[in-house]
């Protein structure tokens, strides 16, 4: 298929790369051949140098390289369509008995529920998060019906479940060209109340969504931090057959 007259260098290097990355996947390939697969991506997607560039140790697919968790939001407003998208991918996610545990709970800046969700948030998230465009409140089903039965049990793979939601949630975000930045400080009592949410829902995480602002905007502490980071090596993460710590 001839290409489009629109497309640009930087999609056309971001296509070149899907390619390789796939061509080193494919089935059956069972060497891959000794350089690094390194990959270094600019809050754009474009490629750059940076002092701390993130290099896959093996060819995964470039978009999990790509995926981090700016600070410095731009303050732009976001509509509820591309808001959705971005759920709309975490409802895909897999779970235990297909039970779908997770919910989300959002608002979007410049609408009515704003001002209640940035005011769950501890002190410290929310001197950045202001400048998100949404907020949400990732919470997850502790009880489930199995299959064939109405009474409700525990669920004991709830929380699990909904991070492998929220982790998709993220991946469309950065695919759609927004952010998602995870957020474990907040007030869950409060989020429980202001909320309503029943007792046998988990309060699982908030996540602050942006596009990307200037850095120039945050603490002096907190501009140095603000790039994609490293990762520990995979070898140090995994073992065949016995734990190793
Ligand atoms: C469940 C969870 C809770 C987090 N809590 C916070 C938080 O309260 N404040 C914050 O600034 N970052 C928070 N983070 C962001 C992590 O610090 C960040 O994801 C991690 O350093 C890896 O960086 P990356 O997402 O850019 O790859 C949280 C991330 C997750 C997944």
């Amino acid at each position: 298929m001839p290409r489009q007259a629109t497309e640009s260098p930087k999609s056309r290097r971001t296509l070149q790369a899907s390619k390789t990355a796939a061509k080193m996947l494919r089935p059956g390939r069972t060497e891959v051949r000794p350089h690094r697969f390194c990959l270094a991506y600019s809050i754009t997607g474009t490629f750059m140098t940076q002092s701390t560039p993130r290099v896959a140790d093996h060819p995964a697919h470039p978009q999990f390289l790509s995926r981090w968790s700016p600070r410095a939001y731009a303050n732009d407003e976001i509509s509820e369509q591309e808001l959705l998208t971005i759920l709309e991918a975490a409802r895909w996610a897999p779970s235990s008995y297909n039970s779908q545990p997770w919910r989300f709970v959002f608002a979007r800046r410049g609408t009515p529920h704003w001002t209640k969700l940035l005011g769950l948030l501890n002190e410290f998230n929310r001197s950045w998060a202001e400048n998100a465009s949404a907020l949400v409140i990732v919470l997850s089903k502790t009880t489930f019906a199995p299959p064939g039965s109405t009474e409700e049990v525990a669920m004991p793979t709830h929380s699990f479940d909904a991070g492998s939601a929220w982790g998709y949630l993220a991946l469309q975000a950065s695919l759609s060209g927004w952010h998602a930045h995870g957020m474990a400080g907040f007030d869950k009592e409060k989020t429980r109340t202001e909320l309503g949410v029943p007792a046998n829902f988990a309060i699982e995480a908030a996540v602050a969504i942006g596009k990307i602002g200037d850095k120039a905007m945050l603490p002096e502490g907190l501009r140095s931090k603000e790039e994609p980071s490293p990762r520990l090596p995979l070898q140090a993460l995994v073992s065949e057959g016995t734990f190793k710590g």
